[in-house]
């Protein structure tokens, strides 16, 4: 069992388990990414993507840049929901300015039947990088593991990439349920295991994108993609050595189904900006702490009007009294068009003025 540093900034754990924090904490969603000219550099190095998060040395590498350039309260891994698929026999590429593909996509019964969750060997490289990464953090700040959601998942499955419409992944959802079913319980079965062993490797907290969740249809996304995700966290470990592991679960566009997500026993539950925070505080109580939620594109405005939108969103979740609980976040991925100065005074501006607020 590897031993690590104790942590120095707890910040972020703290406000995950709604204990008191000093400002509100802050890390980005694909904050290592193509909107660093060093992340671009070390990707040409590695010659790919796949290159960069299948070397657990240009992982580490890469998930440190935006740490030593902005005081992020966490470290995120570095790595894509996609290794899981790909390590069930997919074939995960990327061609050129296309985004993610499966070279074996599950188009018939006889796919589907035949899935099976991967062996976790064939993801030790994952597993390597959060050791090693946390070893490279030295107890700066923690580090989140993370896993798609088993829906998320099988729309990349199914689809075989990305999709405007999911026709052929809604296509077996509406006409073959019992596929669909079985895909999203092998699923289940391997982010769970996927996500324990991250933190058995040392992540600190763990997270689940469920980003096309909020494509699903009322009752539907429910039964598909929500149940599958309650069943991940049953299985979860929550401790770690003794140390709470906390979860967050994102659906982006759920916020209309707020109560039942903060339902399935997360520690915190994560909103795009869509939904206004205090809004959504008065939802849930104080079941959850709330991860989020500027949209993205803010940080392509001037500093005073991102000053502004930063400002909204802390008096939006409200500060002091009320103010355990809040980890702020964008409302999805950073865009890879944004200026790394943005970044830069919306860190500033969220530890500052968070600090102020709490007088
Ligand atoms: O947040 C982080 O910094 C950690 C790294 C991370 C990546 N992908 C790196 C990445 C995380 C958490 C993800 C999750 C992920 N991957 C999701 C869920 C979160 C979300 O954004 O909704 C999804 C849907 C994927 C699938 C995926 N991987 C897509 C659609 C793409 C193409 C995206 C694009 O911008 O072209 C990827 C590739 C990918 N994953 C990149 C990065 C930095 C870009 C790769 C590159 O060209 O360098």
């Amino acid at each position: 069992m590897p031993q690590f540093a104790p942590l120095k900034n707890d910040t972020f754990l703290r406000a995950l388990l709604r204990q008191p924090t000093e400002y509100t904490p802050l890390w980005l969603m694909r904050q290592a990414g193509r909107y660093l000219p060093e992340y671009r550099a070390t990707r040409a190095r590695a010659g790919s993507f796949l290159g960069l998060a299948k070397n657990p040395d240009y992982a580490t590498e890469v998930t440190m840049q935006p740490l030593e350039r902005y005081p992020l309260d966490a470290a995120i891994l570095f790595s894509d929901i996609l290794t899981v698929p790909d390590a069930m026999g997919l074939g995960l590429y990327f061609a050129d300015g296309e985004g993610p593909k499966f070279e074996r996509p599950l188009r018939d019964e006889q796919a589907v039947l035949a899935l099976r969750a991967p062996e976790l060997d064939s993801l030790q490289y994952v597993f390597d990088a959060v050791t090693q990464i946390r070893k490279e953090l030295d107890g700066r700040v923690p580090l989140i593991g993370f896993s798609g959601s088993p829906w998320t998942l099988a729309c990349y499955m199914v689809e075989g990439g990305g999709s405007d419409d999911f026709r052929r992944v809604k296509t077996m959802l509406y006409d073959r349920p019992d596929l669909m079913h079985h895909i999203l319980e092998t699923n289940a079965a391997a982010v769970a295991a996927y996500l324990n062993a991250q933190i058995d490797a040392g992540a600190q907290a763990v997270m689940i994108f469920d980003t096309w969740g909020g494509a699903l249809a009322d009752g539907v996304y429910q039964e598909f993609s929500l149940s599958y995700m309650a069943k991940v966290m049953q299985q979860l470990q929550r401790e770690k050595d003794g140390v709470q592991i906390p979860a967050i679960v994102f659906t982006k566009g759920g916020g209309l189904w707020l109560e039942q997500i903060a339902d399935i026993g997360a520690d915190a539950v994560g909103l795009d900006w869509t939904v206004n925070l205090g809004e959504a505080r008065r939802r849930v109580g104080h079941k959850v702490a709330l991860q989020g939620n500027l949209d993205p594109n803010v940080l392509f405005a001037g500093p005073d009007q991102i000053r502004a939108e930063v400002r909204k969103v802390l008096a939006a979740f409200g500060i002091p009294a009320a103010g355990n609980g809040h980890v702020f976040n964008l409302g999805h991925g950073i865009s890879q068009f944004t200026p790394p100065e943005a970044v830069t005074v919306l860190v500033e501006t969220v530890h500052a003025l968070s600090r102020e607020m709490r007088g």
